[in-house]
């Protein structure tokens, strides 16, 4: 209650305060429309609290405190007064600093919109950004795997690597030695360098000699064909010889062999007769195709041919005739005689070739009164034999 009559004073001073002003230092059509309209209210006010106290009615006592309270109410408002002038003045100050502001918020606001939509291209190159970004998570998340994956490798590239050091010492220790043996080998090279050298060069000279030899080779099978040639044509004469000689062959396997070879008697003397009588050499030495037969002292042509006959007599009776014929069928061929007028021996030999028929005959006689002579010696023969058939 007491409250509400210190609320009711206030406002009763600041009604004077505002009719004080109008009168005094405020001035200005804004201030006096604004006194008048809180006169008004001010007014209501007090109409609105005085029904509040006759409610009451408790409120009839105003002791001397309220008047100190109101005086000191007073010198705050005045306070205020002050306060509120350098409060306008502060308001002016800060409504040109308003009017500043604005023009920088216009410009600020002009910037804005600019900002605004490099705002909205920057949150469309962020979106765009973001899918990248989810894009490359995605593969950053797959890559990890490939990380985790390599690593799993490399632990077990290491464990080989490892291995292949500890190869790789065993396989330096062989290299070296490998080194060693190439050095050697180096030295053999340059040995055998020196050796290839000297074989080029005779390769050489034996490329020459072979390029000699191969012409000689090429003469050679220039012969070599040459000689084939007349080989082949030696060949077709020998082949067509060899025919003539297997049929010579035939013919001479068919041609009749003939020759004799007789003696006349170991007995001694043959002879003389009166008559003319048949000598049969009898000591048949050969007698091929039996063509002459011992016991008749005749010889018969096998085939019509031409033949070679020869003979020989001999006598040793002194003072006495030794002679003999050759008869080819009734045909005296030739007489062979002498007379030992000494006392020693005689003989007579001739020789004849005959053409003879099939069938003709050859024997020899003795001469009429004289005698022939035979004996171990053997020296009375008649032989004869085939030149060739006709
Ligand atoms: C030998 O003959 C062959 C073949 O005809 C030929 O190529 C080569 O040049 C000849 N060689 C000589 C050395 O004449
Ligand atoms: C005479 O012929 C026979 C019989 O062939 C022979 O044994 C003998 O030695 C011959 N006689 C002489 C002196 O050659």
């Amino acid at each position: 209650m007491r409250s509400a009559a210190v609320f009711l004073a206030l406002l009763l001073c600041l009604q004077w305060t505002w009719a004080q002003g109008e009168s005094g230092e405020v001035t200005g059509t804004d201030a006096e429309t604004e006194g008048g309209n809180r006169q008004e209210e001010v007014q209501f006010e007090i109409q609105g609290v005085g029904a509040a106290h006759d409610q009451s009615s408790s409120q009839t006592n105003i002791s001397p405190d309220i008047w100190a309270e109101l005086k000191e109410l007073r010198d705050m408002a005045i306070e205020q007064k002050v306060e509120l002038r350098n409060s306008k003045s502060k308001i002016e100050k800060l409504e040109q600093e308003n009017a500043a502001t604005q023009a920088r918020l216009t410009a600020s606001e002009s910037k804005n919109a600019v900002l605004e939509a490099k705002m909205s291209f920057y949150e469309g190159v962020v979106k765009e950004l973001q899918r990248e970004n989810m894009v490359l998570e995605t593969r950053m998340s797959s890559s990890e795997n490939e990380v985790a994956e390599l690593k799993r490798e490399n632990a077990a590239t290491q464990a080989r690597l490892t291995a292949s050091e500890s190869k790789n010492a065993v396989l330096e220790a062989r290299m070296s030695s490998y080194e060693d043996m190439v050095k050697t080998l180096q030295r053999e090279n340059k040995v055998l360098g020196a050796t290839v050298t000297a074989s080029n060069n005779k390769v050489e000279e034996l490329r020459r000699d072979n390029t000699v030899l191969e012409s000689r080779v090429n003469t050679s099978e220039n012969l070599v064909a040459e000689l084939r040639r007349e080989n082949m044509v030696l060949e077709t004469r020998m082949s067509s010889s060899e025919n003539e000689v297997a049929e010579l062959k035939r013919e001479n396997a068919d041609r009749p062999k003939v020759a004799f070879s007789a003696g006349l008697t170991d007995a001694g003397p043959v002879g003389p007769f009166n008559t003319e009588i048949t000598l049969k050499f009898s000591k048949v030495f050969t007698n091929i195709g039996q063509a002459y037969s011992p016991t008749t002292g005749i010889f018969t042509a096998p085939v019509r041919g031409v033949y070679y006959f020869r003979f020989t007599v001999w006598g040793g009776r002194p003072s006495a005739w030794m002679g003999a014929y050759l008869y080819h069928n009734e045909k005296r061929m030739t007489l062979s005689y002498d007379y030992n007028d000494e006392q020693a021996y005689v003989s007579a030999s001739n020789a004849l070739i005959l053409q003879l028929e099939k069938g003709d005959v050859v024997y020899m006689t003795l001469y009429p009164g004289s005698g022939v002579f035979d004996d171990s010696f053997n020296r009375t023969i008649f032989s004869g034999f085939l030149l060739f058939a006709l």
